[in-house]
């Protein structure tokens, strides 16, 4: 990787991304933002894959738990939701609903231009859109975020004259949330995509050392090769806070799309605790030993709350009476690491400071960097995914498609 020179090598373009991206670049992705902050009471997200969980986990990850139910007063950017990473009809339609007598912007975001559930969800919003503002304003509020030349969605948007962003050719789906895939949403979700960055480009520094005793993305990436070869098949990255729910997702997707071929594979599976230790907590203590678990802690809330004391102790909680959640949340941790390797789950831990866009800059960085690794270190191409064409192949036939 370091020589740039393994499979898949003409994909390695996320590794320069951060030290690489201008000033005029991000002012122009939060130039586009602040429109869409000051005409959209509603923004729409729609794409699938890498085209979608980044921007997902970006905005869980920073932002309030309740980010969506907050007043346009308490909150001052659009409502944002996503589309297009699935087909459910109940899903679309009840989006639809809440459109009603909405101001709406939609970015459409594909690489391909070509994939076929955010293409049936554009259609389907679009329609929505024009019957809201008229297909002349409508044409304002569309922003397409995909390839330079090829793909059906360039040859509409240039048609269309909508605002377009570029994803470069050596930046592959799950790698491309530091390029306006990622940023445009997260920038119009009111986080600092400048901190973002910056975060990033930290860790791309720390990165460019490819000594294994201060490069943790190597160590990390080595530590759960040891393990698969010791018959460790399956890694779950577990965490202690629902922010990082999404944040999980994006990794499972990177790590199960970038290593999971020729029959190899670590099986990327995520956990969120506590809520999962009373239902996957048993499994994972006694289930069969071909885990091992990897946290995923922050270190710091962005809220603090204390249990309040009471005089009669009805509850029987007064033995941990002004304490702070993070306090006990964190005695949940270590009390479940000790618990787990116990029973035979080797794990480590990622510490993060906190809920900050420099901090998840750097994450994000941090696991592109071990999963591209990793995947080296499996000895497969981390940056294709010729298996999921198999399902669509079967799925164009059986809807007949011309050609298939
Ligand atoms: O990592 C990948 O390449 C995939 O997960 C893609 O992001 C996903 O299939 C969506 O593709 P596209 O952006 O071309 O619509």
């Amino acid at each position: 990787m370091e020589q740039e020179k393994g499979p898949g090598s003409d994909f390695l373009g996320w590794r320069r991304l951060p030290s690489q991206m201008s000033r005029h670049h991000l002012n122009k992705i939060n130039e586009i933002a602040k429109f869409v902050q000051d005409q959209a009471d509603v923004f729409i997200s729609i794409g699938i894959g890498g085209s979608y969980l980044g921007a997902k986990a970006a905005v869980e990850f920073v932002n309030h738990s309740f980010f969506n139910q907050l007043s346009a007063r308490e909150n001052k950017v659009p409502k944002m939701y996503f589309a297009g990473q699935n087909i459910s009809s109940d899903y679309l339609a009840d989006l639809i609903d809440i459109l009603k007598g909405k101001r709406i912007c939609l970015n459409v975001i594909s690489k391909s231009g070509t994939t076929t559930e955010p293409a049936i969800a554009f259609r389907l919003l679009k329609e929505v859109l024009e019957k809201r503002h008229g297909k002349r304003e409508a044409r304002k509020r569309i922003i397409v975020t995909t390839d330079q030349k090829k793909g059906a969605l360039k040859k509409l948007a240039a048609k269309e004259g909508y605002t377009s962003f570029i994803i470069p050719d050596d930046v592959g789906g799950r790698f491309s949330v530091l390029t306006p895939v990622g940023l445009l949403p997260i920038a119009v979700s009111g986080i600092n995509i400048v901190d973002l960055i910056k975060g990033a480009k930290t860790y791309e520094k720390i990165a460019s050392d490819p000594d294994i005793k201060t490069n943790r993305a190597y160590f990390y990436a080595a530590t759960r090769n040891l393990l698969y070869r010791k018959g460790k098949t399956t890694e779950i990255l577990s965490s202690f806070h629902p922010s990082l729910q999404y944040f999980t997702e994006w990794w499972k997707q990177l790590a199960g799309e970038s290593e999971g071929k020729n029959h190899k594979g670590i099986y990327p599976s995520t956990a969120n605790f506590t809520t999962d230790l009373h239902s996957m907590g048993q499994w994972i203590q006694e289930g069969k030993r071909n885990i091992f678990e990897t946290f995923l802690l922050i270190q710091r809330s962005n809220r603090r709350l204390h249990i309040p004391r009471l005089k009669n102790d009805d509850d029987g909680l007064n033995y941990i009476a002004s304490r702070s959640l993070e306090y006990v949340n964190d005695k949940a941790f270590r009390g479940t690491a000790l618990a787990h390797k116990e029973g035979g789950v080797p794990n480590m831990t990622i510490t993060i400071p906190d809920r900050s866009p420099n901090s998840l800059g750097q994450l994000f960085y941090f696991f592109e960097c071990a999963i591209a690794m990793s995947g080296h270190l499996l000895k497969v191409n981390p940056f294709n995914q010729p298996g999921v064409e198999f399902y669509k192949k079967n799925m164009f036939k059986l809807l007949k498609k011309p050609g298939f």
